[in-house]
């Protein structure tokens, strides 16, 4: 038993009904709401979110989803979607899902996808948690986790995304020799995911110098919040762990 509670195994799949009883019980904390939206990104939510929304419920399918993508990738709280666009056009042959509750980064993302007119997103607005155990084991090229809200107090940090049972799911959706991506501009955070990750059985940390997480790979787009905490004076970390 881990510290989270039951550590179910990285090859199976929590049942749907335990985990939607879980997902009952815990909650998401944050903000869901925040600027009144624009007049025009309030008709996006209203009559073109549902397109680009993975199906509510039910085993997801990604190939129907995405019936010309070679991998896939999914990114926890993409924010505006700055990322999410970003890789999507560096793997147009990939399929990306990206989960974030805050309808304002929703309403960005939709507005981009229908102006650049992307093929290869595809959105739920609400927790990744939701998502995870709908999709099929060692279906994932990438997942990405980045800037994850800090929850900096001790009595809060059974809040954060990074906990034993997110990173057994992780496990059981990235395909050997899939990445997890995790960025933080928090030193404690940092150390916390370390802490998790490096004795995890399914991950290895790909870091082999200080450079490698000081500095963030040509591959990994710059996100908004990213370059808010540089502006700060905040630098950030970019740990990278492959699926053994
Ligand atoms: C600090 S922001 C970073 C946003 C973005 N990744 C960036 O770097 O600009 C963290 C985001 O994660 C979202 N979030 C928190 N918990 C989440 C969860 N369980 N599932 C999906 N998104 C979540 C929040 O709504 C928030 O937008």
């Amino acid at each position: 038993m881990g510290k989270d509670g039951p550590r179910p195994g990285v090859e199976t799949p929590l049942p749907l009904t335990q985990a939607d009883a879980e997902l009952r019980r815990e909650r998401l904390y944050g903000r869901r709401v925040g600027k009144p939206l624009r007049a025009h990104q309030q008709s996006l939510i209203e009559t073109r979110l549902a397109e680009f929304s993975v199906p509510q419920d039910g085993p997801i399918d990604l190939r129907a989803m995405f019936p010309k993508a070679s991998a896939f990738a999914f990114e926890v709280g993409f924010g505006g979607g700055e990322h999410l666009v970003a890789q999507a056009n560096l793997h147009p042959e990939w399929g990306f899902i990206g989960c974030e509750p805050f309808i304002n980064g929703a309403a960005k993302l939709v507005a981009r996808i229908v102006d650049e007119k992307l093929p290869n997103i595809r959105l739920h607005l609400g927790d990744a948690r939701e998502v995870m155990p709908r999709l099929p084991e060692q279906c994932l090229n990438a997942f990405y986790l980045l800037f994850p809200d800090p929850w900096p107090k001790a009595r809060h940090h059974k809040r954060r995304f990074v906990t034993a049972r997110n990173l057994d799911q992780a496990a059981r959706l990235l395909r050997p020799g899939g990445e997890l991506r995790v960025a933080t501009d928090i030193a404690d955070y940092a150390r916390w995911t370390l802490e998790h990750l490096m004795p995890h059985p399914a991950f290895r940390w790909a870091a082999e110098h200080a450079a490698d997480w000081r500095n963030r790979p040509a591959d990994w787009p710059a996100t908004r919040y990213e370059q808010k905490a540089l502006r700060q004076g905040r630098h950030s970390t970019y740990l990278r762990f492959i699926r053994l």
